[in-house]
């Protein structure tokens, strides 16, 4: 049976592209399996050798140890939450309650499975739903988390808009994106734009500007670019080493484009057109 789409309201047609993306069989074996399942986005490396799947846990750990005032009573929202790895790591460390928003229906189900076999269903709420139209009511989160999601978005200052919505007076906004720095040229990453068809990547420059206009204070930004580059060399380097069963599950044309891709990312980082890092933003009540 094919995915259920999000049919109750309007869709921009970045989210319609992301939707259709992840939700596919060719995406969702490679994010399985070359990149790591639970965690699906850029990993904190701390050696050359290191597995992505501690390094991709490392960045959960050191977003989590800026999480304020967190209990059993507080509430997150984890903005494109992908498998839910993350949602079950703050759940199982702090007791809290996490609920998931995401836009794949295939990921849902399958951050359902995970969570439930983790004992973790009264805690982890997996809603399907898009995170430029936050289907949750106002000031209903303490925190709003979101790794490597928003760059999907073709509406970033509505995602944030929405953010600021359900965020209470003293929230957090805690997040990762993949970004073009600051100062990058015009043009430079067309092939990264045209891969994930969108026309912009957010930067630093632009989430401290627009969430200042939304009341946000900075608490800091960690910029990591190295590590996004390291990330999506090792994912290169692991779909060339296990290029034939990630045909077999994928198909060639997915693995190669893939490849091709990945190096892209690579060259914007080492030329300095790219940019990523933890951004850690309070509400000032
Ligand atoms: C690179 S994955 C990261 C997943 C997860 N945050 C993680 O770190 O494992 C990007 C995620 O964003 C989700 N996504 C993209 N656009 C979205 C939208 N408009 N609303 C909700 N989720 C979205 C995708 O379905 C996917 O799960």
């Amino acid at each position: 049976m094919s995915p259920k789409k999000i049919t109750t309201m309007i869709k921009s047609a970045a989210v319609e592209t992301a939707e259709a993306y992840y939700d596919s069989s060719q995406a969702d074996a490679f994010y399985q399996t070359i990149w790591g399942g639970q965690d699906i986005h850029i990993g904190i490396y701390s050696g050359a050798d290191e597995p992505i799947a501690d390094a991709s846990r490392r960045t959960v750990a050191t977003m989590a140890d800026q999480l304020v005032g967190i209990s059993a009573t507080t509430r997150i929202l984890d903005l494109g939450a992908g498998y839910g790895g993350s949602a079950r790591y703050l759940a199982e460390r702090f007791g809290c309650h996490v609920t998931c928003l995401n836009l794949s229906e295939t990921q849902n189900a399958l951050n359902r499975t995970l969570t439930e076999d983790a004992g973790l269903s009264e805690r982890v709420r997996v809603v399907h739903g898009d995170f430029e139209n936050v289907p949750e009511p106002d000031a209903s989160f303490d925190i709003v988390w979101s790794q490597d999601a928003i760059l999907h978005s073709g509406e970033r200052t509505r995602v944030l808009d929405e953010v600021r919505r359900v965020l209470t007076d003293d929230g957090q906004f805690i997040f990762t994106d993949p970004m073009q720095s600051d100062d990058c040229p015009d043009g430079v990453l067309q092939p990264i734009l045209d891969r994930i068809q969108l026309s912009t990547l957010a930067s630093f420059a632009f989430y401290r500007a627009e969430l200042a206009k939304r009341g946000f204070g900075e608490a800091t930004i960690e910029p990591l670019t190295d590590q996004l580059r390291t990330h999506y060399a090792r994912i290169g380097q692991e779909l060339q080493n296990n290029y034939d069963e990630a045909v077999g599950r994928s198909g060639e044309d997915y693995v190669d484009n893939m490849i091709a891709g990945l190096q892209h990312w690579v060259d914007g980082a080492d030329r300095g057109y790219l940019a990523w890092g933890i951004l850690d933003f309070r509400r000032a009540s």
